[in-house]
C-alpha cells in the first residue's frame, strides 16, 4: 500500500477495502472492487467508505453494463425512473432508470442531455421536494479534454463558513427554482422566471443534517433563480452570492478526469457536482442511475 492509500477495516485488520483520496477536498478512489460483482459484505465496506467522502471512484470497470450499473444502484437504494430530457424523451430501452448523458447527435436524435457544454455547480433535482439522494454515472465515451467532472464538499463549506454568514442562515430556507436545468436549457413547460419570489419551485433548509452521519451541510441547490425565503430580493441576492462566493472556493473542491470504464458515486446530501465544457466535435457518452431521496431536514 502506498503512502497515498489508506485501508479502511470495519469489523477486524485486514477486513477493509483499498481506498486512495483523490484530494484533500472530496472524494476517494476505491480500489480493486469489480462493481458488477459486489456481494452484502464488500457493499457495507464500499457504503461506510461513501459516508466518509461523499464522491467514490472506481476505475477500470471492464464488467459494467446497463444491467451491472443498475443492480449495483439497487444496493444503494431505490431508483428513480430517468428524467425526461430537454426533448421530452426517455433514453435506453429495457432501462427505463437510466439517463443518458451525452452530446452525440446520432441521425439528427440527440442521444442524452447536457449537450457539451459547462454544466454548472448544482445538486440533483434540487427543485422537487424529495431530492434523489445518489447518483452513479458511468464513463463508456470520454473526451481527451474536458468535460471533467467537479465535486463540492457541502460540509467543509458549512463548517468553515464565517460565524456571522452562518447566523444569517440559521433556520433559513432556500426556494430551489425548476426552470432550468444545470447546462441551462428551459426545462419542457416552464417558463422564464421574472419573480424569484413567486417562480414555482421546492422549498428547503439552507443547512440540512445528513441522514446517516449526522453531520450539517449547506444545501444550495443551485445560484440560477434562487431565492432565501422571506427576504427582500435585493437582500436574498447578496446573501446567496456571499454563500457562493464562499462555497465555490479550490479548497473545496475536486475535479476528475474521465477515463473510459470509470465509474463516480455521489451523494446529493452532502455534495454539489458541476461538469466543464469540452469539444462539441468529440464524442462523450455516459450512463446514469439516480436513487430516490427524501425531503431534506
Ligand atoms: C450531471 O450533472 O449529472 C452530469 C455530470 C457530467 O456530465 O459529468
Amino acid at each position: 500500500m502506498t503512502s497515498l492509500e489508506q485501508s479502511i477495516s470495519r469489523g477486524g485488520q485486514g477486513d477493509g477495502i483499498r481506498l486512495r483520496p483523490v484530494s484533500d477536498a472530496i472524494g476517494a478512489e476505491v480500489l480493486d472492487v469489480d462493481l458488477a460483482a459486489v456481494d452484502d459484505a464488500l457493499f457495507d465496506k464500499i457504503h461506510a467508505a461513501w459516508m466518509d467522502h461523499c464522491v467514490l471512484l472506481f476505475r477500470n470497470q471492464e464488467n459494467m453494463s446497463d444491467e451491472a450499473l443498475v443492480s449495483f444502484s439497487r444496493r444503494v437504494g431505490t431508483l428513480d425512473q430517468a428524467p425526461p430530457n430537454e426533448n421530452g424523451k426517455r433514453f435506453v430501452d429495457g432501462f427505463p432508470e437510466i439517463l443518458v448523458i451525452s452530446n452525440v447527435v446520432e441521425n439528427g436524435v440527440a442521444l442524452g442531455s447536457l449537450g457539451a457544454g459547462e454544466s454548472v455547480w448544482h445538486t440533483d433535482m434540487n427543485y422537487i421536494e424529495e431530492p434523489p439522494t445518489a447518483s452513479l454515472l458511468w464513463g463508456m465515451e470520454v473526451p481527451e479534454t474536458g468535460g471533467n467532472t467537479g465535486f463540492l464538499n457541502m460540509y467543509k463549506a458549512l463548517e468553515d463558513l464565517p460565524a456571522d454568514l452562518r447566523a444569517r442562515i440559521e433556520g433559513r430556507q432556500i426556494k430551489h427554482d425548476n426552470s432550468t436545468n444545470s447546462a441551462g436549457y428551459l426545462r419542457e413547460g416552464a417558463v422564464e422566471v421574472t419573480d424569484v419570489t413567486t417562480c414555482p419551485g421546492a422549498v428547503h433548509p439552507i443547512i440540512r443534517t445528513h441522514p446517516v452521519t449526522g453531520r450539517q451541510a449547506l444545501y444550495l441547490g443551485r445560484r440560477r433563480n434562487a431565492y432565501v425565503v422571506g427576504l427582500p430580493v435585493e437582500e436574498s441576492e447578496e446573501l446567496l452570492d456571499a454563500l457562493w462566493a464562499h462555497t465555490e472556493q479550490e479548497k473545496y473542491y475536486w475535479h476528475h478526469k474521465w477515463q473510459v470504464g470509470d465509474v463516480l458515486m455521489w451523494d446529493n446530501r452532502c455534495a454539489m457536482h458541476r461538469r466543464d465544457p469540452f469539444d462539441a466535435s468529440a464524442r462523450r457518452i455516459m450512463h446514469r442511475t439516480q436513487i430516490k431521496g427524501t425531503k431534506p431536514v
